[in-house]
């Protein structure tokens, strides 16, 4: 069940969030190729096979979609822009790209959606990539240029703007544990782009404000880090993990510095001089996004830094094997207003779970109960005093999940991908009765 729309404030937001590469199909409308399209091109990236020149075909269908959210009872949308459609070498703008997402901002307003728009849900374009992507320090200048060019574009109709999503799959995920776009296991490299995402932030939120925008924040994924047991390594391994993932990207951008669990490994690997671009990363942010799914819990490990290994927990799990726990979203908003941002506005900028189609793929009791466990988790923290104002669930549709291709489902809405299909399955409904009384 799904608690009563009166439980939250009026002016809480709810919406649903997408994201450019994994619904638009990715090759249309004179886009260049992103480092997505590339690493699904390399055998063995992606479990499927697949990867995201077709997708949902949201990039023509996107008016069916807007009215699923509009009709779903949502008054927000999240979604991204895709740097490789806007500018398919990374520097030169195509007219055809910001004319796509100039239509598709009109059909949200037409319809009384409010645009929150995310600049970079990971489609670097691949001509940068070849540049050395987010390991070179010249990614910061260019981002700053394409989230002007979007925004200076967009921006007299957008509610929110978020530079980054989820900085920690930009840098960790995909230059250490080599899961995501480059696709690389490299401490050198994870440590230059866990400095440079943070850098290509300052820099654009520069911009962005020289250019006039407000209401500009970034998108960070926290997952709760467990000890397996009541070792000491497995403390410690946990404790480096929390540091790598919870901490390092809050912390700099509040200017309270990285913390030093991870500094241990990853200090000498940083650029040099890094020290003093710490202040141009801490530029203020008007909201903080937070995406919250799960928890790991993790053994002790000899080895290298940052020793110790994820293992599998005992609770309920997704499609995706992730443990289910609703109260680690109080927990981390708790965390964050206590400990980092104060009063400044956070917004459940994702949450959600996958889930196999059954034979009747608008059945998902355990979506619905998941939902409604995750709102009550994020309402506790409201009652603790913690300034939360929106929840957007991931995701309006099935679409690719990354390296997992098309098999995991996300969706309020089934998509039948050889017919393009969609069904709203119950999950939907029940937002729909929830919002619309
Ligand atoms: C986080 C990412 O932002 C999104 O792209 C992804 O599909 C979901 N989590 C689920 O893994």
């Amino acid at each position: 069940m799904l608690p009563d729309r009166s439980t939250f404030p009026p002016d809480f937001t709810f919406g649903v969030a997408t994201s450019a590469y994994q619904i638009e199909g990715s090759r249309h409308g004179g886009a260049g190729l992103s480092h997505w399209d590339t690493f699904a091109a390399t055998p063995g990236n992606i479990a499927d096979g697949s990867n995201g020149s077709f997708a949902c075909d949201h990039y023509h269908r996107w008016p069916e979609d807007l009215d699923l959210i509009r009709d779903g009872g949502f008054t927000a949308y999240r979604f991204s822009a895709s740097w490789a459609r806007v500018m398919p070498d990374g520097v030169t703008v195509n007219p055809q790209g910001l004319d796509f997402y100039d239509r598709l901002v009109d059909g949200m307003v037409e319809r009384g959606l409010a645009p929150h728009l995310t600049c970079y849900h990971w489609d670097l374009p691949a001509a940068l990539s070849d540049l050395g992507g987010w390991q070179n320090r010249d990614i910061a200048a260019r981002f700053a240029d394409y989230c002007a060019a979007i925004h200076g574009r967009l921006g007299d109709r957008l509610a929110s703007t978020a530079t980054l999503n989820e900085p920690w799959c930009i840098a960790w995920l995909s230059h250490f544990l080599g899961q995501h776009a480059p696709g690389l296991r490299d401490i050198r490299a994870a440590a230059r782009a866990m400095h440079h995402v943070l850098l290509a932030h300052g820099t654009a939120m520069q911009a962005l404000r020289a250019d006039g925008a407000s209401n500009l924040g970034i998108v960070l994924n926290f997952e709760t880090a467990q000890p397996a047991d009541d070792s000491p390594g497995a403390a410690r391994a946990a404790q480096v993990q929390d540091a790598i993932y919870n901490h390092w990207f809050i912390r700099a951008l509040m200017g309270q510095g990285y913390p030093q669990a991870a500094l241990d490994g990853l200090e000498p690997h940083l650029p040099q001089g890094w020290q003093a671009d710490m202040a141009l990363i801490a530029q203020p942010i008007d909201w903080l996004g937070v995406n919250y799914y799960t928890r790991r819990l993790y053994a002790g490990g000899a080895g290298l830094w940052p020793q110790g290994e994820a293992v599998d927990g005992p609770l309920p799990k997704t499609q995706m094997g992730w443990e289910i726990r609703p109260e680690g979203l109080t927990e981390f908003l708790t965390r964050l207003a206590r400990d980092h941002v104060g009063d400044l506005p956070m917004v459940v900028t994702e949450n959600g779970m996958s889930e196999a189609a059954g034979p009747d793929v608008t059945d998902d009791p355990r979506r619905v109960a998941f939902i409604g466990d995750h709102l009550r988790a994020a309402r506790a923290a409201m009652d603790g005093g913690v300034n939360l104002r929106g929840f957007f669930y991931w995701s309006l549709l099935d679409n690719f999940e990354w390296g997992w291709g098309y098999g995991p489902r996300f969706g309020l809405v089934h998509v039948d991908y050889e017919t393009m299909a969609r069904t709203p399955k119950a999950s939907w409904h029940a937002f729909r009765a929830m919002l619309r009384g």
